[in-house]
């Protein structure tokens, strides 16, 4: 198929490039054209260039003011195909034209692999299956409501931006106590408060280094998006409020395991 795909950052670029490996024939633009460089797809100067001929256009941005202004300047033909899969929450969807509402769960490793599940609903799901495959280990039918894949998006990430919080609390009282951080990834280890992703993001936490995965001013956007969402609930609005502080300091292209740094007696 002919595939457009907008936006080629740390998700984009992966699920472009196992496009292209699937033999689809992609066309890929970026605002920092670089990053959409070496994918296997021809390179558009403009998203409407990318767009021009496309049986189906993807859309991989950072929130939703940005599918805004990038749509903006498209004209989609009838019987185009447009998977929008960037994480908006629950107020953008209904602003755009028909689509395919596809936010995805999992991070750099599963984009690379091929190994995302899609949140998927929306008209015109049923004709991505071949889009899906080389990008998706699963794909989950939320039906024909245009915006029941970002609703459940918020759902999973308020579970994700929980387990990171917490770990990074938790990781910060047991240097606070003089315990070794890493005793307790191994006293949790294989027991049922375990969960693989206390060692995936907490072993950054304690090695001070924090290469992105996930950007925190994009986990700070989906705080603020679940917030917007669910008002009652303090805390999306607390783990927002200190992923703030640390993107304000200037980390906020660190991954979002880097909101520990806001619990450091020195935020640096
Ligand atoms: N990383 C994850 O673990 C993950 C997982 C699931 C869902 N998501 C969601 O997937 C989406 C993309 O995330 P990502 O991790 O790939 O982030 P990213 O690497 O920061 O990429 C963001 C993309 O948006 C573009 N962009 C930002 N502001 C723009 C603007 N004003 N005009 C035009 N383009 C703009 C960036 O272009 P430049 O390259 O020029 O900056 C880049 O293509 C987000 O909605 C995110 O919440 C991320």
């Amino acid at each position: 198929m002919r595939i457009a795909v907008l936006g080629t950052g740390i998700m984009g670029a992966p699920m472009a490039r196992n496009l292209a490996s699937a033999g689809h024939e992609v066309r890929a633009w970026n605002r920092t054209a670089a990053k959409a460089e070496g994918l296997g797809a021809s390179v558009a100067g403009t998203p409407r260039e990318a767009v021009e001929g496309a049986e189906v256009v993807i859309t991989m941005l950072a929130d939703g003011p940005t599918v805004a202004a990038v749509m903006d300047d498209v004209t989609l033909p009838d019987g185009v195909v447009w998977w929008q899969a960037s994480t908006i929450g629950v107020e953008w969807p209904a602003k755009f034209a028909p689509h395919v509402d596809g936010p995805v769960m999992g991070t750099r490793k599963p984009a690379e692999d091929g190994k995302l599940t899609v949140l998927a609903s929306g008209p015109g799901r049923e004709r991505l299956g071949e889009v899906f495959a080389p990008v998706s280990a699963k794909v989950i039918d939320l039906g024909d409501e245009i915006g029941a894949g970002q609703r459940m998006k918020l759902v999973g990430n308020a579970w994700v931006l929980g387990l990171v919080e917490a770990l990074a609390e938790t990781i910060a009282l047991a240097e606070q106590l003089d315990v070794d951080p890493r005793a307790f990834l191994s006293m949790i280890e294989g027991g049922l408060m375990d969960t693989p992703y206390a060692r995936l993001k907490g072993e950054p936490m304690i090695a001070r280094e924090f290469p992105p995965s996930f950007p925190l001013v994009l986990a700070a956007k989906d705080a603020g998006l679940i917030s917007d969402a669910a008002p009652d609930l303090p805390l999306p609005r607390l783990i927002r409020q200190q992923m703030l502080k640390v993107v304000e300091a200037g980390y906020g292209d660190e991954d979002l395991s880097a909101t520990i740094r806001a619990l450091w007696q020195e935020p640096s």
